[in-house]
């Protein structure tokens, strides 16, 4: 069997009107602009809006990708929606998103690797393509992180936000198309990031709600260290994979989690500062959506001409991280 080439042949974002700056939050609990941002390097996050839910950015940023990819939602084979907040738990988002869009014969599921899940999505979705099962897939990242936010604990609460981004994938030719993916778990750290109640082992009571287990905890200093060490070993497994060297690179996109954790990673992977794109200052985490979000505007921005190469990483619950090389 021939291997075909995956590639991006579209991409696109969506993100809420309404900014939430760390000036606001300072009024909401015990925080400061400062702390905010020498922490974390976020000044402001987008919040979605009451009646926003995950498929109303998924959607949005859809369109974009698919009218960038020149390809009609008729032309989908699948869509993969990576996301931790469907706007139900049942069923998946990406049958809305599927049905709103008129994708009548394109296969649909959600996928849940926590901050990775773009990245996990990327690498389920290059095989289909691989080995010639699927012409062209949709990727839609993205959370409404706000609604599992607990907005009296000022330890959470000033790192998450929503929005999401889209790419289409198809067959490319050489020298351009996903190089290389990897994706790695370590289920033993899955109390580092989770929302206890609302699944089947602690159903959502009024026990539940008073206790505030239906919102996100997070043990974030181990996070902090997982997320360097991970990210950082994924990375240089990528491009080793593909024989790339680091200084090959031309952007590195690391989800936006921390601005600490994206030098801390940069510096390992030896990937100079001038090549992280960083939008974490005015977008935040979203998680599934940060990967793609930044493609976007990178592309808005003209820095993705034919020939570019991105490395990927990610790193989120489960715990989960990943990475990918993608040349445009
Ligand atoms: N404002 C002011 N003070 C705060 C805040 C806040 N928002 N949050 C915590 N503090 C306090 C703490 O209570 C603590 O006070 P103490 O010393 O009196 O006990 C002090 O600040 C230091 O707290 P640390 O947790 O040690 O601060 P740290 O420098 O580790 O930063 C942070 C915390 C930003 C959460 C960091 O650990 C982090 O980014 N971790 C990764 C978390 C993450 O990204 N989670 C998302 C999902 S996973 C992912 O996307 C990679």
């Amino acid at each position: 069997m021939q291997v075909k080439r995956a590639g991006i042949l579209g991409i696109g974002a969506s993100v809420p009107d309404k900014v939430l700056t760390n000036f606001d939050l300072e009024k909401m609990v015990d925080t400061s602009d400062e702390w905010i941002r020498t922490r974390t390097g976020i000044r402001e996050r987008r919040i979605a809006g009451e009646n926003e839910s995950f498929s109303t950015f998924a959607i949005e940023a859809s369109r974009l990708a698919l009218e960038e990819a020149g390809i009609s939602p008729s032309q989908l084979d699948l869509i993969i929606c990576a996301t931790v907040t469907p706007d139900r738990p049942l069923p998946s988002s990406s049958c809305y998103v599927q049905h709103i869009l008129g994708a009548e014969k394109a296969a649909a599921f959600d996928l849940t690797a926590g901050c990775s899940g773009f990245i996990f999505a990327l690498t389920v979705a290059r095989q289909f393509i691989a080995n010639g099962e699927y012409k062209h897939i949709l990727i839609a990242g993205g959370e409404v992180l706000s609604r599992v936010t607990d907005w009296t604990d000022r330890a959470t609460c000033v790192l998450f936000a929503d929005g999401a981004g889209a790419v289409v994938l198809g067959e490319v030719e050489e020298p351009a198309g996903i190089l290389a993916t990897s994706i790695h778990n370590q289920g033993e750290y899955a109390e580092f990031l989770t929302i206890p109640a609302g699944g089947s082992e602690l159903p959502t009571s009024q026990e539940t709600v008073s206790k505030r287990l239906h919102f996100v905890k997070m043990m974030g200093n181990e996070l902090f260290k997982a997320a360097i060490r991970y990210m950082s070993k994924v990375s240089e497994e990528v491009l080793l994979k593909a024989s790339v060297k680091p200084e090959e690179v031309d952007i590195f996109i690391p989800h936006q989690a921390n601005q600490r954790i994206t030098n801390a990673v940069a510096e390992r992977i030896s990937v100079s500062r001038e090549k992280i794109y960083s939008n974490i200052d005015r977008i935040g985490n979203t998680s599934s959506g940060s990967i793609p979000i930044a493609l976007h505007e990178l592309k808005e921005k003209g820095r993705l001409p034919k020939g570019t190469l991105i490395l990927m990483s990610a790193f989120g619950a489960g715990v989960s991280w990943g990475s990918a090389l993608v040349r445009m």
